[in-house]
This record gives C-alpha cells, sequence and structure tokens, in this order.
C-alpha cells in the first residue's frame, strides 16, 4: 500500500473561481466565491501568443467575452481590453480577462487555495504545462517556503501538459483529469507522478474505487458535484475533495444531510 501524501486542501472547491453567479474565470468570480466564504478554488488557464497566462475556458472567445476567434492566437494586449462579464448580465460590464498573476495576488492575500486546470489551446499542450509550471513556481515559492500557502494543484486533461509541467517544476503536485476510464488511467496518472485523480463524479458508483485509488496513494477529487445529496453521498464514500458550482448553499446543505 502506497503512502497518501499529506492534503492541505479544504474539500469544497468552487469551479471556475466561483462562476455560475459570477462570470466564470474572473476576478469578480473569485470575489463572490470569498463573499460566501469559499476558500479554494478551480480555474482554467492558457497561454496567449505572446506567453502571457490568463484564465479562459473555451478555446474560443466568444461564449464568455465580446472577443471572437481563437484566444490562444491573441496577444495579451488585445485580450486584456476584452470584455468577460457583459455576456453574464449588465453588472458585471468592463470585467475583464485576469492573468494568472492577478489571481495569484489575490488567493495569497487571502490565503485561498488554488487548483489551476491546465486548460491548452488545441495544439499547445507542453507550451502551456511548461509555462504554467514556471510561473506557478515563481508566483507562489516565497508563500510556500514561509509556511503561508500550499502550492496549487496543478491538474489537466492533458497527459503531456502535465509531463511537461512535471519536467520545468517537478516539486509541484500534479492531477490526471479523467472524464472517462480506460484500461491504462491509473497507470497513466501514476507515470506523471500525481498525487491525485480529478474524476468526472459520474463515474464513480461506490466507495471501492476511492478506496482502490487511495490504497495505491492517489487522492481522488470529482467535477462537477452540484447536488447535495450526491455530494453527501461521496464523501460519505471517503472522497477528498469536490469542485463545485453550487457556491450559494451546497456546504450548508450537505452539512445538514450529514448523520
Ligand atoms: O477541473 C475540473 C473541471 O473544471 C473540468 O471541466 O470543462 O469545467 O474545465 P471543465
Ligand atoms: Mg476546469
Amino acid at each position: 500500500t502506497a503512502r497518501l501524501s499529506p492534503w492541505p486542501y479544504p474539500r469544497w472547491i468552487a469551479h471556475r473561481g466561483a462562476g455560475k453567479q459570477a462570470p466564470e474565470n474572473t476576478l469578480a468570480a473569485f470575489r463572490h466565491g470569498a463573499a460566501l466564504g469559499w476558500t479554494s478554488y478551480e480555474c482554467d488557464v492558457k497561454l496567449s501568443a505572446d506567453g502571457e497566462l490568463f484564465l479562459l475556458h473555451d478555446d474560443t472567445l466568444q461564449r464568455t467575452s465580446d472577443g471572437h476567434g481563437i484566444a490562444g492566437l491573441l496577444d495579451w494586449t488585445a485580450l486584456s481590453r476584452l470584455d468577460a462579464g457583459s455576456w453574464q448580465g449588465p453588472a458585471w460590464a468592463g470585467e475583464p480577462l485576469p492573468r494568472l498573476e492577478a489571481i495569484a495576488r489575490h488567493c495569497l492575500a487571502r490565503g485561498h487555495t488554488l487548483n489551476i486546470e491546465i486548460k491548452p489551446t488545441t495544439g499547445t499542450d507542453a507550451p502551456t504545462g511548461r509555462a504554467v509550471a514556471l510561473a506557478v513556481r515563481d508566483l507562489w515559492q516565497d508563500a510556500v517556503q514561509a509556511g503561508r500557502s500550499p502550492w496549487p494543484l496543478l491538474s489537466s486533461f492533458q497527459p503531456e501538459a502535465l509531463a511537461a509541467a512535471r519536467i520545468a517544476a517537478p516539486e509541484l503536485p500534479r492531477a490526471l483529469l479523467l472524464d472517462t476510464l480506460q484500461a491504462d488511467s491509473w497507470q497513466r496518472a501514476d507515470e506523471l507522478g500525481c498525487v491525485a485523480v480529478v474524476l468526472n463524479h459520474r463515474l464513480i458508483d461506490g466507495h471501492g474505487l476511492i478506496a482502490q485509488r487511495q490504497a495505491d496513494g492517489l487522492r481522488v477529487l470529482v467535477y462537477t458535484v452540484n447536488d447535495a445529496a450526491r455530494a453527501r453521498q461521496l464523501f460519505d464514500w471517503g472522497l477528498d475533495g469536490v469542485i463545485s458550482d453550487a457556491v450559494d448553499d451546497i456546504r450548508e446543505q450537505v452539512e445538514a444531510l450529514a448523520r
């Protein structure tokens, strides 16, 4: 039985900042989550054409901003002028795409922890993984050495991004994201030196899968659980963390369900 690494992260993680009630992956979403008492966040990070790291979920800009086309083909100057809030409502007009650096400052100032999903623009897995790892080392190093923060957890659906992150900064904790299970999924996580897997919660139908992964030394987290009864069940099965959109009330509801 492998040993589980210490786990410095809260078990509740707000998805895309707290990006269901505020524009996803913006500082406004992080502020919204903080106002509701959330202390741990997932966000999606990609690389601009000129090498800046910023938050965005999709490859393209049109769903969550007033821009169009592939975000990763633009320089940061152009990206920084976009409105990433108005699509969610007039109250958020003018909210910009944030750089990873701004999110790092926000979280470090509050003692909040981060799960950075490396979300490469198609075809840029390795360079994005490498850039995220080097930036995270730079931004968090002092706080980690002073014991003020754990490292962010780096996760990705793209093994190549995690492999590149590992080469650039092997000390950073990594997690493989899995939306489906293949015969070699666990072996893959192991080969990438992961401390955790982050699974689509629908892949879990009982306590066995969680217990087996933990016996192999892997923490088990899931996305995206918005139903309190489901979250309660998963925690009762020994789950290490839940990524959720339901930031307004799910934690209280799950507490109320506790036996
Ligand atoms: O990191 C977990 C979750 O965010 C993965 O799905 O599409 O919301 O990035 P997605
Ligand atoms: Mg994500």
